[in-house]
């Protein structure tokens, strides 16, 4: 079955040229559904046919400086967004304000790509990571349909640590998301490489991937994207 995997580019490349180019070199017929996440600058001019947003915020226009609207992705015809992730968490967003964000998204038809995790360790077992996801996941998740939501578990201590999870953990945890929440789609993030993406893909209830540091490498993405 095809699965979907996300490039979070992050605050990557510098300059539009280089964001071309990469986008350019991303294989365009590929086995599995692919998304580019660009910077939101270069999001009109990347030119790729899925593309995703980094962020958004939940107001559509106002006296919000700096913010870009689920309004304003909508008429670039940008398909995804990613909300919650643990990076922009870090700088302040609270589950409240990510649910906001997924709401004002789904408003706007662009899919939300919710991130849960923390930043725990690699030994905590499977039952005490879905007692804390459940708090993010409840209120991330409030008021919502949660069937045309994606959410992408990527436990803290795995990003851009080149530790990952174990793909029978990630299993587990996106068997209770799905079942619990009925979740479009759970996705597995976190240190995702050329070398470690089969496992994660070959589970039954992953649905794909969100991949950061290697998505920028386009001779392993294409690798990992055809997997
Ligand atoms: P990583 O990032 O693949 O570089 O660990 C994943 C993410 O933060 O979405």
């Amino acid at each position: 079955m095809k699965k979907l995997i996300i490039a979070n580019w992050k605050l990557n490349p510098t300059t539009l040229k280089e964001a071309q180019r990469l986008a350019g070199s991303i294989s365009s017929k590929a086995k599995n559904t692919v998304v580019l996440c660009p910077p939101t600058i270069f999001l009109s001019q990347v030119g790729f046919k899925n593309l995703g947003a980094q962020d958004c915020f939940w107001q559509e226009r106002g006296a919000f400086t700096g913010q870009t609207s689920a309004l304003q992705l909508k008429s670039l015809k940008i398909k995804y967004c990613i909300v919650g992730h643990s990076e922009k968490r870090a700088t302040g967003d609270t589950d409240e304000m990510v649910n906001a964000k997924v709401k004002s998204l789904l408003e706007n038809k662009i899919t939300p790509v919710m991130c849960v995790g923390f930043g725990t360790t690699v030994e905590q077992d499977d039952l005490e990571v879905v007692d804390i996801l459940r708090h993010q996941l409840d209120i991330g998740l409030k008021g919502v349909d949660a069937s045309k939501v994606i959410v992408a578990y990527e436990p803290v201590w795995a990003i851009g640590t080149g530790k990952n999870a174990s793909p029978e953990h990630a299993e587990k945890i996106s068997l209770f998301v799905k079942t619990k929440y009925n979740a479009s789609k759970v996705l597995y993030g976190g240190s995702v490489n050329l070398y470690n993406a089969k496992p994660f893909l070959d589970q039954p209830n992953i649905g794909g991937l969100l991949v950061g540091g290697e998505s920028l490498i386009p001779s392993h993405f294409n690798q990992i994207i055809n997997m």
